[in-house]
């Protein structure tokens, strides 16, 4: 990980612009890292064009899935909700800036499982490994 991403990092985590949960919402959706217990809510409202208006992550653990999850959020207000089941693993790390081991990359990419479980409208349990492949 190069200083600027550490940086980035560390702030995002420190510092998070989008953490807090809706009240209303249109799309919710919560899940665990399963190697380490940590946890990620994705709370969005969504208008009548289908356009994500509003987005915010909860939750607990390490900086890396923090951090994403806080740029995740923020990259999707503003998008058709059929944009952001788009997402891949890729735009997700181009965003963050780093390069990952294994391990570190579930953490890099639980907030990318979460937001597709909840824009695919999946139930509980139901997210899986293959919506961020
Ligand atoms: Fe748990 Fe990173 S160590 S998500």
């Amino acid at each position: 990980m190069d200083d600027l991403s550490r940086e980035l990092i560390i702030d995002r985590f420190q510092n998070p612009r989008y953490r807090g949960i809706l009240n209303p919402h249109d799309i919710v959706y919560e899940d665990d890292n399963p190697l380490c217990g940590d946890h990620i809510q994705i709370t969005l409202r969504v208008d009548e064009n289908d356009i994500v208006t509003e987005a915010l992550f909860d939750g607990q653990g390490c900086s890396i899935s923090q951090a994403s999850a806080d740029m995740l959020v923020e990259s999707v207000i503003g998008k058709p909700v059929e944009e952001v089941k788009q997402i891949t693993k890729d735009d997700v790390m181009d965003n963050l800036g780093l390069e990952l081991g294994p391990v570190r990359l579930k953490c890099a990419l639980l907030s990318l499982k979460v937001l597709k479980a909840g824009v695919y409208g999946l139930g509980e349990g139901e997210a899986s490994d293959d919506l961020v492949e």
